[in-house]
């Protein structure tokens, strides 16, 4: 099954059990011109520092409780999620995945709050100061190959060999489940939104969504063509790079590019999530490319206003920004009818 078809009620019930969990801000501000932009701000979700929180912690409890019923017969009940009998059943399982940063971060905390081990892999591009926070949530981490896509490979290896549970945030044929959980994760965004919009009274026109494989983008789009009661546009920003999205999305089918290594290192995939692309293909959505010098523009507009992120973390504001100079949104701007909503989706480094 390669269709996504979230149930959001179960990340937002688990996740609302953390004590870490908080529901993100909505910030509104006025940075360019006399725009108003809406910004969810994921830069400080659970502690971790990035939204990718939501996916991995929920991913994890989920595929231990699935393992939980088929060893017990039992449904665990969110009591059970913290008992010492959970957490010794869950020693035994380790998870493997390859991460640019904050999947992994997310999968190794999931894997250390519910008594399970975490396997990292880490290409040479990503930092060090992610390879530090993995170590401190007692992952093992491994450096693995030049790119993202060579540590994606090594994992598998890995996962096959040590007979642990892979747990990456993209999928391909024959390997959906564990990456929807991980995108049914993110669906407490756009929940969370709506209630902070129908609150506000407000909906936005636009929405600017960063994508490396997909899965947030996705998730973001699935919800917002289901739930939202006004819709906007959907916008997905990908680096000029890595357009893996647009380009499978102009060619009909999943596609690999190639390029150089870019500096939104977090949104530097080359090959797109199979089940992430199917569903922005549904939820009908336009693609934007940036350059990482936009991407670093729309940094230091942010951290002018205080908000300190990434070029990653600010590629919504770089493709707005480059959105904002076109005749088409002068012109609804001139009708009053452009609102933006960015996401800002990590905290800076
Ligand atoms: C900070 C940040 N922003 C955006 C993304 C893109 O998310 P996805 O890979 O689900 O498209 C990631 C992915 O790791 C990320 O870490």
């Amino acid at each position: 099954m390669t269709e996504f078809k979230p149930n959001y009620t179960k990340p937002q019930h688990l996740l609302s059990a953390c004590p870490s969990y908080k529901v993100s801000p909505l910030i509104q501000l006025q940075t360019i011109a006399e725009l108003d932009l809406l910004i969810k701000d994921e830069s400080h979700r659970m502690g971790l520092g990035s939204f990718k929180a939501l996916g991995g912690i929920y991913a994890v409890a989920t595929l231990l409780a699935n393992k939980w019923l088929a060893a017990t017969g039992e449904k665990l009940t969110l009591e059970q999620y913290s008992s010492i009998d959970f957490k010794n059943f869950s020693n035994t399982t380790t998870f493997i995945c390859a991460s640019a940063g904050n999947h992994g971060l997310a999968v190794a905390s999931g894997a250390k709050i519910f008594g399970a081990k975490a396997k990292i892999h880490l290409s040479e591009e990503v930092p060090e100061e992610f390879e530090k926070r993995l170590l401190e949530k007692h992952a093992v981490v491994i450096r693995s190959g030049k790119t993202y896509e060579e540590s994606v490979d090594a994992a598998i290896r890995d996962a096959n060999n040590d007979n642990g549970v892979l747990l990456a945030d993209g999928s391909w044929k024959n390997y959906t489940y564990p990456p929807s959980l991980v995108m049914e994760g993110y669906t407490v965004i756009a929940n969370e939104l709506y209630e902070q919009f129908t609150q506000l009274k407000k909906w936005p026109t636009h929405v600017f969504i960063q994508a490396g494989v997909g899965g947030l983008a996705a998730s973001m789009a699935y919800m917002i063509r289901e739930y939202w009661k006004q819709q906007p546009e959907i916008i997905v920003i990908e680096p000029e790079l890595a357009p893996c999205l647009q380009t499978s999305h102009l060619n009909g089918v999943l596609t690999t590019v190639e390029g150089d290594v870019s500096i939104m290192g977090r949104l530097d995939c080359k090959a797109p999530s199979l089940v992430a692309f199917n569903a922005l293909e549904r939820a009908h959505v336009d693609y934007l490319t940036i350059s990482d010098k936009e991407s670093l523009d729309a940094t230091r507009i942010l951290q002018d206003k205080n908000i300190s992120t990434t070029p990653s973390g600010a590629a919504g504001l770089a493709g707005l920004l480059k959105m904002y100079k076109t005749e088409k949104i002068k012109k609804l701007i001139s009708k009053n009818n452009f609102n933006p909503l960015i996401i800002v989706t990590e905290n800076k480094l």
